[in-house]
């Protein structure tokens, strides 16, 4: 039985209507950054769905959209090793596109680091980075950020793209969990 999210809550990190503002601000400077230009936008899924599907509703230059899902090597683990599997691939070319990643998260930096030397041996016309969260006291390798919504710190979030065990990604807004309440849910 999954339980509902006030189960564990420890706190809302970043409410819905902050979450939507700079969003809106994000946008704004994609905007201004790419007038005259047309962009492929490039959602790592899962978590980015949420960031990506409101993000483009305020860009208003040509854009198209593409996915991909990666996972690291190695048991349960995050890609701490600094590589990456490719489980989902683009379905178009990106050679002399101009690409942004959206992200919902970035920790070690090892999935986008992977996937930023990968995609570039596609020899787009750019490619730049665009995260919701950056929790910069995390980083093991760097990766270089256009655009960040916000800088978190060291805590556990979910919502808003960001998954319990799979579960809570649709919630509007960002919060932390208080792990000494959180249980998996069996089966
Ligand atoms: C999260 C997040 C990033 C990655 C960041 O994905 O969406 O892709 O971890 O971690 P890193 O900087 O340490 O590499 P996750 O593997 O949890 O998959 P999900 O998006 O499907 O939840």
């Amino acid at each position: 039985m999954v339980k509902p999210y006030q189960a564990f809550l420890d706190k809302i990190l970043i409410p819905e209507a902050e979450l939507q503002a700079r969003i809106r601000e994000l946008a704004a400077e994609i905007n201004r950054d790419y007038a005259g230009e047309e962009l492929l936008v490039i959602c790592i899924l899962r978590g980015g769905v949420m960031f990506l599907t409101d993000l483009i509703r305020h860009i208003n230059i040509p854009l198209a959209i593409e996915f991909m899902a990666v996972s690291s090597y190695g048991a349960g683990a995050r890609a701490s090793q600094g590589d990456v599997r490719i489980t989902l691939d683009l379905n178009t070319t990106i050679f002399g596109k101009h690409v942004i990643i959206v992200e919902d998260i970035i920790d070690s930096g090892h999935t986008l680091s992977s996937v930023i030397d990968l995609l570039k041996t596609r020899e787009p016309a750019s490619i730049y980075i665009c995260t919701l969260l950056d929790k910069y006291e995390r980083r093991e390798v760097d990766v270089p950020i256009r655009y960040c919504g916000f800088k978190i710190q060291n805590e556990f979030v979910f919502g808003y793209g960001l998954d319990m065990d799979e579960y809570y990604r649709n919630l509007p807004f960002v919060a932390t969990v208080d792990l000494d309440k959180y249980e998996p849910p069996s089966g």
